[in-house]
């Protein structure tokens, strides 16, 4: 079985990784790679936004199944292409693709057929947007360019002046290129943010582990927003009752709209959800394929194929057949280790020193170079997303923040907090068992020196 893997991020080194790790038989090939990548896989130098050289490797390695990991050569069609070769592809057409790269458009499927998301309207002028703040959002609120926008188009602004800032930056100066042509004006949520993961065959989903992302550069979710600075899985809140809620309400509701709008989705579609305390889950947005640095967190936790519902889908079968994915027990945390600059700036080429780490440990290569002397040098702004896998979350958490400190580059950052969140609600919830054994001790002991007490009278 020969796989091309196209990207070369820590999303596709996790996917390289799990791949290998199910069947060890597996000729891999990515396209352009990493060095990380380079030890599971051969690596071909096609850059992701040549679709024409990229199907011409696909044919010429001759390919059982390609595996498009990033959202813009999806957007470019690569899936129709390679479809039209008859070459088998994990991933949706540019049409279904637009589930991410249209957010107006998939607002207002959302809002047609009644899939839980906040209100929204989309605007293409600075005035009719900024009247919508001041007629009918107010603020906080939440801005958005429509298009793609490498996940830094989403601004939540607090006051009604940060708004109308935001719109000006999207419409006026262009500050996301032509993904800023149109924006949404939407009503801010409350409540905590959850990734959700389903392989679909365009009717049937299988949901994946849930895990909670963290945005904010720096400790305490501050500084600004980034691509993703860090996850964990699995997140207590994702319940089952909460995973088959969200697959009735939001999944497949979502892919029969996609269906009657004439752009059946296949692949991996990502549900980035608000936990609303009052309604529920909404959909946020939604992503085609999958996320970063999440997959790196979710799928070294896979004890089951990955690459059986994968095959499926990419050569049009139902998966509905096929059995749920097993999970290992235990937690994974992965924490991204960034570049100095990041996410504005980040400064390429330093030196890496890194260390050999013990098999619960996975780093996975993100942004990496290899110069002619054989040094490896930072490339990108996430340099190396390193997760580790522990039974309890508090092993898992303290390992990963661990061997990140570990990795040694100048003007290395990365956060000591992730999993924070998980960690309060474990904290809580054994302060709360805590307190209901006490009680039930003391009502025993009033309950035996009752009893007592009326044995003597
Ligand atoms: N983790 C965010 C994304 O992949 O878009």
């Amino acid at each position: 079985m020969k796989i091309l893997i196209v990207g070369g991020g820590g999303r596709e080194h996790a996917l390289a990784d799990a791949l290998s790790r199910e069947n060890t038989t597996i000729d891999l090939i990515a396209t352009p790679g990493n060095p990380g990548i380079a030890d599971l896989a051969r690596i071909a130098p096609v850059a992701t936004s040549d679709t024409i050289a990229l199907v011409h490797l696909a044919q010429h390695e001759r390919a059982d199944l390609v595996i498009v990991g990033p959202e813009a050569p999806l957007a470019a069609g690569l899936v129709d292409m390679l479809q039209q070769e008859r070459i088998p592809v994990f991933g949706p057409t540019a049409q279904a693709a637009k589930v991410e790269s249209s957010k107006a458009d998939t607002k207002a499927m959302m809002l047609t057929f009644g899939i839980p998301t906040a209100l929204a309207e989309t605007h293409r002028t600075v005035a009719g947007a900024r009247e919508a703040v001041r007629l009918r959002f107010g603020a906080p609120v939440v801005i958005k360019a429509s298009g793609l926008a490498a996940g830094k188009g989403v601004i939540v602004c607090t006051t009604v002046d940060e708004a109308y800032a935001a719109i000006d930056r999207i419409l006026d100066d262009k500050a996301f290129g032509d993904a800023g042509n149109e924006c949404l004006v939407e009503s801010f949520m409350t409540g905590e943010e959850l990734s959700l993961f389903a392989i679909t065959d365009g009717h049937n989903v299988l949901p994946m582990l849930g895990a909670q992302d963290h945005k904010r550069l720096l400790d305490g979710d501050n500084g600004p927003n980034t691509g993703g600075m860090g996850a964990y899985t699995p997140v207590s809140m994702c319940t089952p009752k909460l995973v088959d809620d969200v697959t009735e309400r939001i999944f497949l509701p979502t892919l029969h709209a996609m269906r009657r709008r004439g752009s059946p989705f296949t692949g991996l579609l990502y549900a980035g959800l608000m936990l609303t305390p009052e309604e529920g889950p909404k959909v946020v947005e939604f992503n085609c394929r999958f996320g970063d640095p999440e997959t790196q967190t979710i799928l070294p936790m896979l004890n089951s194929s990955l690459l059986e519902p994968m095959l499926a889908v990419a050569r049009g079968a139902r998966i509905h057949s096929t059995t749920p994915f097993a999970w290992r027990n235990g937690a994974s945390v992965t924490t991204v280790v960034a570049a100095d600059g990041y996410p504005d700036t980040p400064r390429a080429g330093d030196a890496i020193e890194l260390p050999s780490f013990s098999d619960s440990i996975r780093v996975f290569h993100a942004g990496t170079t290899r110069d002619s002397d054989r040094v490896l040098r930072t490339s990108g702004g996430r340099v190396f997303a390193v997760t580790a896998i522990a039974e309890s979350f508090a092993d898992a958490q303290r390992a990963s923040r661990e061997a990140a400190a570990r990795i040694e580059f100048d003007g290395a950052i990365y956060r000591r907090d992730i999993g924070w969140r998980e960690a309060e609600r474990q904290r809580d919830a054994a302060e709360r068992d805590a307190a209901e054994r006490d009680a039930a001790e003391r009502d025993a002991a009033e309950r035996d020196a009752a009893e007592r007490n009326a044995g003597a009278s």
